[in-house]
């Protein structure tokens, strides 16, 4: 990643700034604003943006969910504005988001992507995450499917801990 570009916690501050970006990338899909809200303020959540340095301009923004000592996480949402894609910039949200799923105990990391979705599939492949299953239509209402993948942080996992079937709400 450049850098010119830097990553930090997001704040309430950040809110107008992700909800540009999170509108203008998912169109008709995109969180309402409460939603977003309620997830930045989030104490079981980590969210990042990426902001260019001496401009104060978010470029892009990543959260994830997970509880502490809960055993997993899930990748919420990611969004890189068009201009910065391909920089890298995904990449080291991601990464950073799983240092944070590690420190807070997870041994599994999950997330839900569209099928459709070539770029952001080869970014988690790229990262570890396998797929692990379809969930037929998920995505509405175009019925798209969903790929459900999963990263193994290299702890075996807790017994009692979730399926594959059984991830949290929260698909990017
Ligand atoms: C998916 C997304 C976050 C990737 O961000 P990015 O900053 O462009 O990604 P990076 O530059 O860090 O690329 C990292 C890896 O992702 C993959 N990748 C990224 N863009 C890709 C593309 N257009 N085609 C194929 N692979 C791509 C590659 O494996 C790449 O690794 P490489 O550089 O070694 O080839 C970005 O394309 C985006 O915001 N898309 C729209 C929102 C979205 O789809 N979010 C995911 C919802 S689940």
């Amino acid at each position: 990643m450049s850098s010119l570009i830097t990553l930090r916690g997001a704040q309430e501050s950040d809110l107008d700034a992700v909800m540009l970006l999170e509108s203008s990338t998912f169109a008709g899909d995109a969180w309402p604003r409460e939603m977003m809200r309620a997830e930045l303020a989030n104490p079981h959540g980590h969210y990042l943006v990426a902001e260019m340095m001496h401009a104060s301009l978010v470029v892009g923004y990543a959260g994830l969910l997970c509880p502490r000592d809960s055993g997993d996480g899930d990748i919420q949402t990611i969004a890189v504005s068009h201009e910065m894609r391909g920089q890298g910039v995904g990449r080291s949200l991601l990464v950073a988001l799983i240092s944070e799923a590690r420190d807070r105990g997870a041994t599994r990391i999950f997330l839900e992507v569209r099928a459709d979705n070539d770029p952001a599939q080869a970014l988690y492949r790229n990262l570890g995450f396998i797929p692990i299953g379809v969930r037929k239509g998920y995505y509405q209402p175009d019925g798209v499917d969903a790929v459900s993948m999963r990263l193994d942080l290299g702890v075996s996992a807790r017994p009692g801990s979730r399926s594959p079937g059984e991830e949290m709400e929260g698909a990017c």
